[in-house]
């Protein structure tokens, strides 16, 4: 098949287990827990869609079944998409050669790909002019952060010429820069059909260290906008709310920005206070005297009258008891906590659990 325009093409990765969302991503993968009241993965289809993409292949894996009955074949969203489902996941580089067959491009044209949890302003069109006037094999969006540890590291020469790639260091002397793999590419098509086909192939640490070995040209472009991996619960509900307040670009957010969004169908009581950024999901119920900060209510649940809910997440049908505080806290699903706890940073609650009644506390209850 020919392409039919000039448009790049693009693959996103969506096929990771999402371990350290659970319990967000028991009963859904990372790239469809929602953010700012549609799937998170929405706002990278329609960002990749402003910046002119037409043609996008979805490489699933973990709990596969689920993305195409909500996108379908993209045309609500003016995009042709399709899935490609690994069996036994094949890893980041593994994922791409297994999409290669459904892809348009020739030989030499670039193909855009992207990891499924990124919410970023990066200016799309920017890296595919970058690669395009470097001539490189591959170029990559690089960002800057303060502990790069968790992330693949990406030292360029001044002309921003990319000189080794380092996954995950593991020792102080790896950590040779702060600028980081921000897991947008743009590969030339002949680069993808070069991945061995069959195996697991990890992009990060296979392909990208063997093409520098082997003296093919990576570039990188550094940026200074809006940037997170959205693969933790705290960084899931700091992505929310950005995108709530306008801070993260996206066209997808269903409602004006602003300090709330409550989507339709919700209940919110006179005196309640939502804020930084709070969402409240479809049938979702918000009681009197209730304050709801930076948090994400997915649809369904509840919070009971007098609770204080801070950064963090109630999934769907979950309820959380009166006078109850929550800061820092991920509910799963179906969750029920009830009232007078106090469940503070970090704590996970497994969807369905029950907490009875001041069963957990980080201070004094009187
Ligand atoms: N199809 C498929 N198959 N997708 C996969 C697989 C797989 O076997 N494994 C991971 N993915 C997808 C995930 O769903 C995610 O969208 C993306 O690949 C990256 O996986 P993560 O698990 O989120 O990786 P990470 O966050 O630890 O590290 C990656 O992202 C960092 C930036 O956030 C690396 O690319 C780092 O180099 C990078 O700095
Ligand atoms: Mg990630």
């Amino acid at each position: 098949m020919t392409k039919l325009t000039d448009a790049p093409e693009a693959i996103l990765l969506v096929g990771g287990k999402g371990t350290r969302l659970r319990p967000l991503t028991v009963h859904t993968p990372k790239p469809m827990v929602p953010a700012a009241g549609v799937p998170f993965l929405t706002h990278q289809l329609a960002r990749a869609k402003a910046a002119g993409v037409e043609h996008i292949v979805m490489a699933t894996s973990y709990l596969a079944e689920v993305f195409e009955p909500h996108f379908g074949d993209g045309s609500a969203l003016g995009l042709h998409l399709e899935y490609v489902t690994e069996t036994d996941p094949l890893g980041t580089g593994g994922a791409i050669r297994n999409v290669a067959s459904r892809l348009h491009s020739g030989p030499d044209d670039p193909v855009l790909i992207f990891n499924g949890d990124i919410l970023t302003g990066l200016d799309i069109r920017a890296l595919v002019a970058t690669h395009r006037d470097s001539g490189a094999d591959v170029s990559l969006h690089l960002t800057r952060v303060e502990d790069p540890r968790a992330y693949g590291l990406v030292p360029t020469d001044d002309t921003g010429r990319v000189t080794a790639f380092l996954e995950k260091p593991q020792t102080p002397e790896e950590i040779v820069t702060d600028q980081i793999n921000a897991g947008a590419y743009v590969f030339n098509r002949s680069v993808i059909d070069s991945i061995p086909a069959g195996r697991p192939v990890s992009v990060e640490r296979e392909t990208f260290p063997g093409l520098l070995a082997d003296g093919a040209h990576l570039q990188g472009m550094v940026d200074s906008t809006y940037w997170l991996d959205l693969g933790t619960p705290q960084a899931f509900v700091r992505g929310s709310a950005d995108l709530v307040l306008g801070r993260a670009p996206s066209p997808a957010v269903p409602g004006r920005c602003g300090d709330r969004l409550v989507l339709d169908g919700a209940q919110v009581a006179a005196d309640a206070k939502l804020m930084g950024g709070t969402v409240v999901g479809t049938g979702a119920r918000v009681e009197p005297g209730a304050r709801v900060d930076g948090s994400t209510i997915l649809d369904g649940a509840v919070i009971e009258a007098g609770a204080v809910v801070r950064d963090s997440l109630v999934g769907a049908g979950a309820r959380v008891g009166a006078r109850t505080v929550l800061d820092g806290a991920v509910v799963g699903d179906g969750a029920h906590i009830g009232a007078d706890n106090e469940l503070l940073g970090g704590a996970r609650v497994w969807c369905d659990a029950r907490i009875p009644r001041g069963a957990v506390r980080f201070s004094s209850d009187q």
